[in-house]
């Protein structure tokens, strides 16, 4: 299993010590864009994410929790991101955000929040790179995992299978050793950040998930 760290609840100020114990196994790291608008909370911008692409070598999978998404993919492929990820319910024009994201050789992807369904976005599974289904309402790290998830989960690996879609099935709040197990079979690789960062020992953790 892949776990894409989520550094929301990092310690901004020492962020190369604590990314360091888990440097040689991290794949992909989650990079939470929030924008005070589209979610109650603000995070932190491309110059960061430019900043941390220096000195990270992991997959840059950027989730934009922001309004009009549009206007700043250029900003977030510039900075390094390698999947840029925007939510349904925030573009005006899903199609064309999509092919922004492609034009610039980044893959796209597609996130939804925890009120919208699959249905809602079967039109664009043949366009993106992955689909990213929140398990809790976005705005924050370290809340609880919503059960709902699993069967939208389920659904979307039906769906890849039987359409040979090559998305890559991502699970976004929430997990941990307890929830993990129950979406495991069903995603490509999940996010993670409370469980990780706020452990006495990060890597175990991580590991634990990875091994699941
Ligand atoms: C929530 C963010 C998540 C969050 C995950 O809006 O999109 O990426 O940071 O953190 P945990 O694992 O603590 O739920
Ligand atoms: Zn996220």
């Amino acid at each position: 299993m892949e776990v894409s760290l989520s550094i929301l609840t990092i310690d901004y100020a020492h962020i190369a010590e604590q990314l360091l114990p888990l440097e040689k196994e991290l794949n992909y790291l989650h990079l939470d864009i929030m924008d005070g608008n589209f979610v109650p909370n603000i995070s932190f911008g491309p110059a960061f994410v430019k900043s941390l692409k220096k000195s990270c070598n992991a997959i840059f999978d950027t989730h934009l929790m922001i309004t009009n998404p549009l206007d700043y993919i250029q900003e977030f492929v510039e900075a390094g991101s390698d999947y840029i990820t925007f939510h349904i319910e925030a573009a005006s024009d899903v199609l064309k955000t999509i092919e922004c994201i492609r034009s610039f050789g980044v893959h796209p992807g597609i996130s939804i929040k925890p009120t919208t369904q699959i249905e809602d976005i079967e039109a664009y599974l043949p366009y993106v790179d992955m689909v990213l289904v929140m398990s809790v309402e976005p705005g924050f790290g370290g809340q609880k995992f919503m059960a709902s998830a699993i069967e939208k989960v389920s659904l979307l690996n039906k769906q890849k299978k039987e359409n040979n879609y090559r998305y890559l099935i991502n699970i976004d709040g929430g997990i941990n050793e307890e929830t993990a197990p129950l979406v495991a079979p069903y995603v490509d690789l999940m996010v993670s950040g409370s469980y990780i960062l706020n452990a006495p020992n990060p890597l175990k953790n991580f590991l634990k998930l990875k091994h699941i």
